[in-house]
């Protein structure tokens, strides 16, 4: 058994916070706007207008949600070394250090990581796979649905009939579109939606998972996780297993 002692470490630096924070309230904003696009004929809201203002505050939103995630991907390549992929995305030696964790949690007594634990790395990756396929599935329908950048504008010139300007297309409104171009852009921006809907329920599904097992950890394991993501420092009572890299 490991010598008990009560230390406080800077783990996560100010981007990987920042980050954490942004990306936490965007996407509670993303999915509040996407629950009410969903279920807007049940809340009464029936107008075009309406409809497409709802879209464009998600879009507008997204645009957040997707720079500071851009941010934090080129982050993990530059940030300190708890912020880097190479600490979190399962390589050499992962196999080992998973079945050495859930041996000692099987135990009663959980080894203490600074960075995330083998299973918080695993969360990670899964997370982040999923907020990127929610970002380029969401890019595209802002594109085809309402001529949003960075795709909108290409989206418009293969819709626009022969002679009409891109430019002047109108979300939901045909006029000016060419109705063949319009049919196949519908079979090819159909797919990028289910995807955008399923992923989106099954983040829901991750997001509770989350908030489940960070607050169990913290309760069993200690290590001031919640407040360690507003001040990045963690408080071990025991000898990290990653204190040396
Ligand atoms: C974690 C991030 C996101 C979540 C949880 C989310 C959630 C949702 C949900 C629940 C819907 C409703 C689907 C429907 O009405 O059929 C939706 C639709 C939509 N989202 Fe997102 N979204 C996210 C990110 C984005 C991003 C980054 C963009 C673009 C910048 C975006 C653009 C759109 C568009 C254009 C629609 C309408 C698609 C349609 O009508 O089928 N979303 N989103």
């Amino acid at each position: 058994m490991k010598e008990k002692l009560l230390k406080q470490y800077q783990v996560w630096d100010a981007p990987t916070r920042i980050f954490h924070w942004v990306n936490f309230t965007t996407v509670i904003l993303l999915i509040f706007m996407g629950l009410m696009m969903l279920f807007k004929k049940d809340m009464g809201i029936t107008s075009l207008d309406a409809k497409v203002t709802l879209k464009i505050i998600h879009v507008l939103i997204g645009y957040v949600f997707v720079l500071n995630l851009l941010v934090r991907l080129v982050w993990g390549f530059v940030g300190n070394r708890f912020a880097r992929w190479s600490n979190i995305v399962p390589g050499k030696g992962y196999a080992a250090t998973l079945s050495g964790y859930l041996t000692s949690f099987k135990q009663g007594e959980p080894q203490q990581f600074l960075g995330h634990n083998p299973l918080g790395r695993l969360a990670v990756v899964v997370i982040m796979l999923s907020l990127m396929v929610m970002a380029v599935t969401g890019l595209v329908r802002a594109g085809t649905d309402i001529y949003y950048p960075p795709f909108g504008s290409s989206f418009a010139q293969q819709v626009a009939a022969e002679g009409v300007d891109p430019a002047s297309l109108k979300p939901y409104d045909k006029t000016g579109t060419d109705s063949a171009k319009m049919k196949a852009m519908g079979e090819f921006k159909g797919p990028f939606g289910e995807i955008h809907i399923y992923t989106s329920c099954f983040l829901m599904f991750l997001i509770l998972l989350h908030i489940m097992v960070v607050v169990r950890t913290e309760i069993k394991e200690g290590g001031g996780l919640v407040s360690a993501m507003f001040s990045g420092k963690k408080t071990l009572e025991r000898e990290p297993e990653d204190l040396n890299g």
